[in-house]
Parts: C-alpha cells; sequence; structure tokens
C-alpha cells in the first residue's frame, strides 16, 4: 500500500488503529463498568451475551478489532525502528526532560508492558471466551442455568497477583495514552484553535479510563 511507504503515511495510519483503539476501549470500560452496578451482575451479564453472541460483533467487529490490535502493535515497532535508525547520530540537544517528556521517549516500552498484558487477559477472558462457543459450540452463555460471564469475571479478580499485574499494567495504559492521544491528534493534523480543548480531552480519557478499569479491578477483588 502506498500509504504505509511515506513516514507521514506511516504516522497517519497508525494515529487511525489508535483512534480505532481508543473507541474500542471506551465500549470495553462502559460494558466493564456495568459489572460494578449493585444488581449482582445483570446487566454486564446480559451485554455480555449480547456481544458474546452476536453475529456481527463476533464475526464481523471481532476480526475488524484483532486486525486493528495486530496492525498498530507492528506498526508500532517499525516506526520505532525507522525512528532509530533515522537518526544513527543522536540529536546534538537531545538531552531527555528538557525537551520532550517521558511518556513520548518511552512509548515503545509503555506499548510493550501493554502487550504483555494483552496476552495475559486473552489468556484469562478470551482465549476461554473462543474455546467454549468455538471449540465445544456452546453458546448458550450459561453455567448451571445461570448466565456465567458475571461470576466468570468475579473468579478471574480473586488472585491478589493478577489484580496487581492488572492494576500496574493500567498505569503503563495511562501513560501510554496520555502522550498517545495528543500524538495521533498532531499526526491526522488536528493542530489548530481546538487543540486546547482537544488537549484537555485527552487528559480526561487518558487518565479516567484506566483508573476506571483499576476501579473495576480492586472492587472485583474486595467485594467477592
Ligand atoms: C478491569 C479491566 C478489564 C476487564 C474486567 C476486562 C474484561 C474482558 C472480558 C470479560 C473479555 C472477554 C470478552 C469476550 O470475548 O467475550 C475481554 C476481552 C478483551 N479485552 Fe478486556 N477487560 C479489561 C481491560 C482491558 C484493557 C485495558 C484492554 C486494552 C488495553 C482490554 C482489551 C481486550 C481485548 C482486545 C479483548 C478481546 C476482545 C474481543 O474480541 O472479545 N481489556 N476483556
Amino acid at each position: 500500500m502506498g500509504l504505509l511507504k511515506s513516514s507521514i503515511g506511516r504516522k497517519f495510519a497508525m494515529a487511525l488503529s489508535a483512534f480505532f483503539l481508543m473507541f474500542f476501549l471506551l465500549q470495553h470500560f462502559a460494558i466493564n463498568i456495568t459489572s460494578i452496578f449493585p444488581d449482582n451482575g445483570a446487566t454486564f451479564n446480559k451485554l455480555s451475551h449480547f456481544m458474546g453472541t452476536n453475529g456481527l460483533v463476533q464475526y464481523v467487529m471481532q476480526p475488524i478489532l484483532i486486525f486493528g490490535v495486530v496492525f498498530h502493535f507492528v506498526m508500532g515497532f517499525i516506526l520505532e525502528l525507522k525512528n532509530n535508525s533515522a537518526r544513527k547520530v543522536s540529536y546534538a540537544k537531545n538531552n531527555g526532560a528538557a525537551n520532550s517528556t517521558w511518556m513520548s521517549r518511552n512509548m515503545i516500552w509503555s506499548g510493550l508492558a501493554i502487550l504483555a498484558f494483552v496476552v495475559l487477559h486473552f489468556i484469562d477472558f478470551w482465549f476461554p471466551e473462543i474455546n467454549t462457543k468455538f471449540i465445544q459450540g456452546d453458546w448458550s452463555g450459561l453455567h448451571d442455568g445461570e448466565l456465567r460471564y458475571f461470576h466468570e469475571l468475579q473468579h478471574k479478580f480473586l488472585s491478589p497477583a493478577r489484580v496487581a499485574a492488572y492494576v500496574v499494567a493500567f498505569v503503563f495504559l495511562a501513560m501510554h495514552l496520555l502522550h498517545g492521544f495528543n500524538s495521533a491528534f498532531q499526526s491526522v493534523g488536528a493542530n489548530n484553535k481546538y487543540t486546547k480543548g482537544l488537549k484537555t480531552f485527552s487528559k480526561i480519557y487518558a487518565i479516567g479510563i484506566p483508573v476506571g478499569f483499576i476501579i473495576i479491578a480492586l472492587f472485583h477483588h474486595f467485594n467477592h
């Protein structure tokens, strides 16, 4: 694809995949936050069952999402490698904190921490789900006559080690988003009179969503 051959094209594609993942994360959060509603998981169970069995979600949106996740990681590595080889001789004035933020210089590391989390997260939730539905062929969503999703979620957050790993990953996620959101707006040229508003919005999202995920993990750990 021609677009991906130029440096600007790659940054633009990276930004588009980032926006897509940020939209996914928002809907993922909106569904997961219902698991702390005081209705014993009824809303969360209903939404999870719909998402887990709806044809459009399973066969169209899910493959697009997986493609988006893989694309973002692969493109992130390519951009990092190209950036490094483009400046074999370091910037004379690249003296760290003085002219760039820690977050912006370490996107690859916060990204790798999130990748490690996604692997753990898939082992925890996604692979068992694929196994139940696509290998065992059980699309009922039931266990002992009840929708099973809420109990499975509660069960995962019993382990303090897992909760700690999740919380650390969400802190990395916040750092990644704090730089990533602004950088993505910059790459698509959103650098105008709305910039201040976009920056404020980015900050609220970048801190609010990870903190919300931390609250969900801790809530289930301490309320089982
Ligand atoms: C406390 C926080 C979180 C909880 C409780 C949670 C819960 C879940 C559950 C239950 C699933 C399985 C959905 C299914 O396939 O039926 C899932 C899938 C997934 N989660 Fe999370 N999640 C959390 C945070 C995150 C974060 C921060 C990310 C991204 C950085 C993420 C990325 C994903 C992805 C990519 C999938 C696969 C989506 C799919 O195709 O189903 N999750 N999560």
